[in-house]
């Protein structure tokens, strides 16, 4: 039989005929090997060659207004200057992350599930903050996502992702050291309506070291790439734990899961050099998940049923329709490692010096003479001079420590109590000594940023970017620009999370 070529062979020989393949974005990469792209999703690049529309949308906190952040040329890195100039001097969120394939999958908050109802007075997921997640792409500032737990996105109405048995193929690139074992760090396909609606209503990308409801791990104490298929993360066939699985140790990481009828892969890889390695590739586990029942809803840093306890970070992915060969994979890998994922720098104003004493003084109209002390494991702010008494000063003074939790950014360890650190629990600020958990560690790590008023600093949780120290009413809390706390109030934010830092009193 004769038939016609297909509209992305077509494709793919333009681009071999125009030359622009070696320029070629991702989703031109999958495009040529017959699987394209239905979603595009990434904040930090363009991930086609011609794209030159929204990556994702910000909305400030002085005023709620609302920018589009473009890439800098077609097919390039997001502009973060961009970014960066509309949110100077207050906070921003990521409200819409844009589906670049042209279909409008895009991201918005995630409304609630079966599993939780977010924090948000109408139930929906929090946004992540615009600024958890600073890297370079060749040198180029940009900004991935950065999901606390609480945090998640979706789309419900979608256009063009697989359903039931149908063909896909997911790539993700995430942050190797930004994980948990909350359920569930994923992107990728899941129920429209939020519910858990069965075994095999689900195919995404899981990432982190969750148990697998029981369906196994990979080897060594994780994090992990698995597959969140509904009621059951997967390293590979039921019940096993995949020894070819391995925990993950790269700070960027390329990610992928694909699924046809009775076969599925994962594969990964160090997102900044060498090649992916197959993890698993085989039938299909027994129990609901052949056929599949894919709904094709997308969701990011949520499960299926919108469990939001999980924390991660993403940078860019994609869905497509069709099984992409190894091969076509492999190029999309080639072509991430090009795009030169680094590091950078997690704070900006002033600077913090590991092993210095600082004190932390108050600059809102109120509280000019207050600094952040603590009376037992109570963070608070206290009237404090140079006639204090010497208990008073040492309440009042903080040894700068390299981050328990994230070694570029800080802890704050009491002068009066060494081996405890302000963290924050329950989003109030406490002094509680350190008992060497991960948990612990990413409560008591805090970035440090040019104040918002101005002056000073502020200190940024780590773990919960959208949240800076706060005194309110004298007493210490990580608060957000607006939010379900009382200490969320927008009134005198920028003020209340201003403090001018100083040689410590003791
Ligand atoms: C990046 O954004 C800045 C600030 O909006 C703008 O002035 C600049 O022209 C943009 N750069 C490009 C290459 O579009």
């Amino acid at each position: 039989m004769f038939s016609r070529p297909s509209l992305d062979s077509v494709l793919a020989l333009g681009l071999v005929v125009t030359g622009s393949l070696v320029n070629a974005g991702p989703c031109d990469i999958y495009s040529s090997g017959g699987a394209p792209c239905v979603a595009a999703h990434s904040t930090t690049r363009a991930l086609y060659d011609a794209y030159t529309g929204g990556l994702y949308q910000v909305s400030r906190g002085s005023d709620g207004a609302t920018v589009d952040i473009t890439p800098l040329s077609a097919g390039g890195v997001a502009n973060a200057t961009a970014q960066d100039s509309f949110c100077a001097s207050t906070t921003c969120l990521i409200t819409i992350i844009y589906d670049q394939s042209g279909r409008g999958n895009h991201l918005t908050q995630a409304p609630p599930g079966g599993a939780a109802s977010g924090p948000d007075p109408n139930g929906y997921d929090y946004l992540a903050s615009a600024v958890g997640a600073p890297v370079t792409l060749n040198g180029q500032k940009a900004y991935g996502v950065f999901i606390s737990p609480f945090t998640g996105y979706r789309n419900n109405a979608v256009s063009g992702t697989a359903t039931g048995d149908e063909p896909q193929g997911l790539y993700a690139v995430l942050d190797g050291t930004h994980y948990n074992t909350g359920c569930c760090f994923d992107y990728g396909n899941a129920e429209v309506n939020s519910h858990d609606t069965g075994n095999g209503h689900m195919e995404a990308i899981y990432f982190g070291t969750g148990d697998g409801s029981g369906h196994g791990t990979g080897s060594g104490s994780g994090p992990w790439i698995m597959a969140d298929l509904e009621n059951g993360l997967f390293s590979g066939v039921d019940p096993i734990n995949n020894p070819a699985d391995p925990t993950i140790s790269s700070r960027f990481v390329t990610a992928v899961v694909k699924g046809e009828p009775n076969q599925w892969a994962i594969r990964g890889g160090d997102a900044t050099s060498g090649s992916l390695s197959t993890f698993y590739s085989g039938v299909r586990p027994s129990g609901g998940y052949n056929p599949m029942s894919k709904e094709g809803a997308i969701i990011l840093g949520i499960g299926g049923d919108n469990s939001d306890s999980a924390q991660g970070t993403f940078y860019e992915g994609v869905m497509t329709s069709g099984y992409p060969s190894d091969d076509t994979e492999n190029s999309v890998q080639a072509n991430i490692v090009a795009a030169g994922y680094a590091a950078t720098s997690l704070n900006s104003g002033p600077e913090l010096t590991a092993g210095s004493s600082i004190s932390l003084r108050a600059t809102t109209a109120c509280c000019t003479t207050r600094y952040i002390a603590h009376t037992g494991s109570t963070v608070n702010t206290q009237v404090v001079s140079s006639s204090s008494s010497t208990a008073l000063k040492q309440q009042a003074s903080w040894t700068v420590r390299t981050g328990l939790g994230n070694s570029a950014c800080f802890s704050f360890e009491s002068n009066d109590t060494p081996g405890s650190f302000i963290r924050h629990s329950n989003y109030e600020l406490m002094v509680n000594a350190n008992d060497g958990s991960k948990q612990f560690s990413e409560d008591a790590t805090f970035c440090s940023q040019a104040g918002l008023n101005g002056q000073g600093n502020s200190i940024r949780s780590w773990s919960y970017p959208t949240r800076y120290w706060r005194h309110f009413n004298a007493l210490g809390y990580i608060a957000s620009n607006g939010g379900p706390h009382f200490f969320d109030a927008a009134a005198s934010f920028n003020d209340d999370v201003s403090f001018v830092i100083s040689a410590g009193f003791a």
